[in-house]
């Protein structure tokens, strides 16, 4: 960890910075963006808790759980092949895949397989965690079969211990917040992005590295989430951005001003959809994008045509 990253952890969380420490001593110095962040949103009774790491049995299951744990929050090291940008899983579903409102897996893997309009066909659980990889780690996705994908498999059936079946949980996926009545602001995004946000990810979104590793992940760009991630859609980004960040203020921005935020990071190039048809931005906007939620890919932003897509 470099001082400047120091220095921002410090002022701006200075409690998970505690926890950050021992979790640090215990594994051997993982990168910052792997710490748990402290739980807001759903706690207490009626929201699900998964198992504790200390419950894991010492045996081969266990041992598949804790390599699945170890891809899922460094999937840059232990699944490289099949990454093509600078996340890990964690990124986004924080706290190791344990955060109610930051898509927890012990919310997703009961609710597979499941039809998604996406890919217009019945996902297994395995499938969707494939699409992760080819949209949101912007790489190729390992075989069905492939012990990268039995390990994760492995580690959210873990996580949903004891999780009722097929029952929408209350934590699940990201919120969904209402937009701006008077629709988002690119230039409030801006602003509130160059104030609140800047600090950790970089004036140009690009993340911050402390030899060779994220350790803040870039927002867009080369490195980022592609075209194609679910994290493009405006309303998406800002029901997680509501909720999870500034890191550690949670819930501190309004739901206008996580819409504006939101926009802003989705207003700028990052890898192209590999669905891309025929190389064309608009016969992809019109298959794909067009009723995906609120997105910009194939509209004009200052005279700019979004979507190009860059490596
Ligand atoms: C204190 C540092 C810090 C600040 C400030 C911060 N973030 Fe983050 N952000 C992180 C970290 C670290 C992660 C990854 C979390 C993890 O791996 O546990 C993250 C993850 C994200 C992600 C998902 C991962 C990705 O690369 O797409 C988005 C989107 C995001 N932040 C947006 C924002 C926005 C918008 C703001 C300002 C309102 C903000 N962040 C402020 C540290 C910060
Ligand atoms: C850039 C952010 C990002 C990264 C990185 C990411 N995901 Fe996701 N993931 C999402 C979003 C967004 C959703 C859908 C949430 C929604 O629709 O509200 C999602 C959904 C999921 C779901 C389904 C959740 C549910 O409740 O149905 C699973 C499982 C999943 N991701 C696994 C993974 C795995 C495994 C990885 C790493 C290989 C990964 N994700 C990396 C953003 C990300």
């Amino acid at each position: 960890m470099n001082a400047a990253v120091k220095v921002c952890l410090g002022i701006v969380i200075a409690v998970p910075l505690l926890a950050a420490k021992t979790y640090y001593e215990e594994r051997g110095g993982m990168p910052v963006a792997q710490v748990p962040v402290v739980a807001v949103g759903p706690v207490g009774p009626g929201v699900f808790t998964p198992p504790q790491e200390s419950q894991l049995p010492d045996n081969a299951f266990g041992e598949l759980v804790r390599e699945g744990r170890d891809i899922f929050i460094n999937t840059q090291k232990n699944a490289a092949e099949f990454v093509g940008n600078g996340l890990n899983c964690s990124n986004c579903h924080l706290d190791q895949g344990r955060k109610a409102d930051s898509a927890p897996l012990w919310g997703a893997y009961g609710m597979y397989p499941a039809y998604r309009k996406k890919n217009n066909q019945v996902n297994t659980f395995t499938e969707r965690m494939q699409g992760c990889f080819e949209f949101s780690m912007n790489g190729k996705a390992p075989a069905s079969d492939s012990h990268v994908m039995k390990a994760l498999g492995t580690y959210a059936y873990w996580l949903a211990t004891k999780a009722p079946v097929g029952e929408e949980l209350p934590g699940r996926l990201y919120p969904v917040i209402p937009a701006p009545e008077k629709g988002f602001d690119l230039v409030k995004g801006k602003q509130i992005y160059a104030e609140q946000c800047a600090i950790c990810h970089g004036a140009e979104g690009q993340g911050q590295r402390s030899a060779g590793t994220f350790v803040f992940p870039p927002l867009w760009g080369k490195d980022s989430y592609n075209w194609g991630a679910g994290m493009h859609r405006i309303n998406t980004a800002a029901g997680f951005i509501k909720q999870n960040m500034p890191l550690g203020k949670g819930g501190s921005l309004t739901d206008d001003e996580a819409w504006h935020v939101a926009a802003w990071i989705n207003s700028h190039e990052r890898p192209q959809d590999p669905r891309l048809v025929e190389g064309s931005v608009e016969k992809t906007r019109e298959k794909y994008h067009k009723g995906d939620g609120v997105n910009l890919y194939g509209e004009v932003v200052n005279g700019v045509t979004l979507g190009q897509g860059i490596n």
